[in-house]
């Protein structure tokens, strides 16, 4: 991968103390680039990220609802491209969507045309399609119709950097991201799975039939594909689908979680499939147009979730 485009660059991260942009953040300290983290705290945790600040991490405390910091903070650092990982990942009323998803991408997009600054790398989601009918659904499958709070806000943020890439010349970079798992993990099914077993559970109760599948992304591979497109300008203003090549039930993370865990409690299903109300019970994205670039991910669905409740162990330990 070539790095000058991370390499002594200066990089803004929204978000970046939850659990991708944590990741995002060492993996740029790593490469030697200087990153702005500007999150809340919402649901971050400044603790992933603390190690960094002797090592070119600054951190501001600030909500992108605030325009004012943002553009402040922007006109100060000056930074190369903003990657934009701020948003409730867990949207699950309506008043969030738009504060919280919506709003929170558009004050960003417009605090970069007020600076200047003219790059935007974005984590969308596979959950954009809905209920798709062609399966790995492919980037250019449409029409688009999202099933859950969560998913519309994402595609209405793809919809708005677009227009700003139209009208004010912003490149971008968008990922619809498969369920992610990795370091630092705070939400999501193995994640909930471990927590539950692990504080003496007498039974693991799933949401949902079990039958769901779909397909899931270790951070690591998330990085690489990433910054694979990133460091490649033939690639910018492209929306990739990034993802394994496989998918895995609910039930098969309920028995690996037993089993890594070694625990020997009852699995309890509920009898309708989906999980939630905007559960996509069957989703799987495509990975056919980052295979033809060059990038391919190294873990398989089940791979990536074995990694990560080892991970989570690690911390129970
Ligand atoms: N985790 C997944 O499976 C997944 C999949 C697809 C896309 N994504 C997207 O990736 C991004 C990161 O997700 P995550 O799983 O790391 O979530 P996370 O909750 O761990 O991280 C979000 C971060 O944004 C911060 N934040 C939230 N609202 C903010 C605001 N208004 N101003 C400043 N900071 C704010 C939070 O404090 C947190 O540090 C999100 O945009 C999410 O929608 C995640």
């Amino acid at each position: 991968m070539p790095i000058d485009k991370i390499s002594k660059k200066t990089f803004f991260v929204t978000g970046g103390a939850g659990f991708i942009g944590s990741n995002v953040v060492e993996f740029l300290i790593n490469k030697k680039a200087e990153v702005i983290v500007y999150d809340n705290l919402q649901s971050g945790n400044y603790d992933f990220i603390k190690n960094f600040s002797d090592k070119g991490m600054t951190f501001i405390k600030g909500s992108t609802l605030d325009k004012e910091l943002l553009i402040t903070s922007l006109k100060k650092y000056n930074p190369n491209c903003i990657i934009h990982m701020a948003a409730n990942p867990i949207i699950s009323y309506s008043g969030a969507v738009f504060d919280e998803g919506l709003r929170t991408t558009f004050n960003v997009l417009d605090a970069m045309r007020l600076s200047n600054i003219n790059h935007i790398i974005f984590p969308s989601s596979g959950s954009v399609y809905g209920n798709a009918t062609i399966l790995p659904t492919p980037e250019s499958y449409g029409p688009m119709l999202p099933i859950s709070l969560y998913a519309s806000m994402k595609l209405g943020s793809e919809a708005l950097i677009c227009a700003f890439n139209s009208i004010y010349g912003i490149d971008y970079n968008i990922f619809r991201l498969a369920n992610a798992v990795g370091k630092n993990m705070t939400h999501g099914v193995a994640y909930d799975f471990v927590k539950k077993l692990k504080s003496n559970a007498t039974e693991l109760n799933v949401l949902g039939n079990g039958t769901q599948k779909k397909n899931y992304i270790a951070v690591p591979d998330i990085l690489s594909g990433i910054f694979h497109v990133y460091s490649n300008e033939k690639y910018k203003n492209n929306i990739f689908n990034l993802a394994s090549s496989d998918q895995i039930s609910v039930r098969e993370i309920a028995e690996l979680s037993l089993k890594l865990c070694k625990s020997t409690v009852k699995i309890s299903y509920q009898t309708q499939q989906e999980g939630w109300k905007g559960d996509v019970v069957d989703n799987f994205i495509s990975n056919k147009r980052l295979l033809d670039i060059g990038f391919k991910p190294t873990m398989t669905s089940a791979q990536a979730i074995e990694y990560t409740i080892n991970l989570l162990l690690k911390n129970y330990a």
